[in-house]
């Protein structure tokens, strides 16, 4: 059994171990010298993967967000058009889907009832899958077509951390093996991200040599009942899952939000009683206009919000001058690509919601009502 040893709780354990488990599920699958991706578990032929018209992600929680960021990955590096959908809503929408298609079932358990039976459904309609799960031998894997183990190590606490990040990465490594294949990501271009990925594990061993920082963060705001997470884009599906993490282990109302939708009803909710948390992050490095938009967008969005008298909390790149200017308070993100900066996000806002679910005093391992793997449907 996995011990707390060192550390009080399964949940602060875990989100340490994230540095390992991204090493463990990255470096084994890559070859920056040939600037390729070994999956050898897709038994799926190239030619099948090449002519792939679309592709349907179904995973339920934290393992959707996963999906939701793995949508703007293979969108990016395969060319493909991603559809994202909750396990519990597919089988009952009559999913049009079928031959040439493929359905990704992310799980970490590899037993939410929801998920297989899905997966059933989609092999029914001729769809090929793949599963993505933390559980060898579960049974999304032993149903799917191929799949791809998160190399995460037990997961024991309820709320989904490492294999949540190591279920992103995966994705990202199956966009990369699908765009070499689709020939849509020249070899220098793999190289590059193949570098990034590598250097990911350090990255997220500098965010939680700062989680003193937020710690203290959670100590000025646990006892607040309400928060609001903002994100564009990539970015969304993490504000999601930061939201949902201070959901499940501290019982706090937060709710995740596209930051440009904000404008379209609950701004009128917002003001100095409803903290913000906001991702501002900036991909400087790689020319990526688009990174640089939408981060030019939230600064914006956040003048504005400050104008309202809202108490912000801004996650953004290392050396940013401006958004600490606008925040209450700022937490930084080494530099990263953008197609990657959802696994580097993630960190803060999950030791957020520990710290803060562990300052009331609450079973940070096992939330009430809650189970780790939901086998009914
Ligand atoms: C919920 C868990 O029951 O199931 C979440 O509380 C998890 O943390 C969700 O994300 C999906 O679980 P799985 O095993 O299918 O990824």
């Amino acid at each position: 059994m996995a011990e707390t040893r060192k550390f009080p709780h399964h949940l602060i354990r875990e989100i340490f171990e994230q540095p390992d488990a991204l090493r463990r599920t990255i470096a084994p699958r890559v070859s920056q010298a040939e600037g390729r991706v070994r999956l050898d578990q897709i038994h799926i032929s190239r030619e099948e993967l090449r002519a792939l018209r679309r592709i349907n992600i179904v995973a339920s929680g934290t393992s959707r967000h996963a999906g939701m960021t793995g949508q703007y990955m293979l969108q990016e590096l395969a060319g493909v058009p991603v559809d994202v959908d909750y396990a519990s809503e597919f089988k009952y929408r009559n999913p049009m889907i079928g031959r040439g298609e493929l359905s990704i079932f992310i799980t970490q358990s590899g037993e939410t009832a929801d998920t297989t039976a899905s997966q059933r459904e989609a092999r029914q309609k001729g769809s090929r899958t793949i599963a993505i799960s933390n559980v060898e031998g579960s049974t999304i894997a032993r149903e799917a077509d191929g799949f791809i183990y998160t190399d995460a190590g037990p997961e024991i606490s309820i709320a989904s951390t490492k294999a949540f990040t190591a279920q992103m990465a995966c994705l990202f490594l199956f966009a990369l093996y699908l765009g070499e294949i689709k020939e849509k990501v020249p070899k220098a271009l793999a190289q590059h991200y193949i570098r990034e990925l590598l250097a990911l594990p350090e990255k997220t061993e500098t965010i939680l040599a700062a989680s003193d920082k937020v710690e203290k963060l959670a100590e000025l705001y646990y006892r607040v009942d309400d928060f609001m997470f903002l994100g564009r884009a990539i970015h969304y599906p993490i504000a999601m899952d930061g939201a949902l993490k201070l959901k499940e282990v501290s019982y706090i109302h937060a709710e995740g939000y596209p930051t440009g939708e904000a404008k379209h009803g609950p701004n009128a909710m917002i003001d100095f009683r409803l903290p913000l948390v906001l991702i501002a992050t900036c991909d400087r490095n790689n020319n990526d206009a688009g990174s640089v938009a939408r981060y030019q967008q939230s600064v914006s969005n956040m003048e504005g919000f400050k104008k309202q008298g809202a108490t912000l909390i801004a996650l953004a790149t290392e050396g940013d001058t401006v958004v600490p200017q606008l925040a209450n308070h700022t937490i930084f993100i080494p530099a990263v690509p953008e197609l990657l900066s959802p696994i580097l996000e993630i960190v803060p806002l999950q030791l957020f919601a520990y710290y803060v679910a562990a300052k009331r005093g609450l079973d940070v391992d096992h939330p009430r009502n809650l189970v780790k793997a939901v086998t009914l449907e």
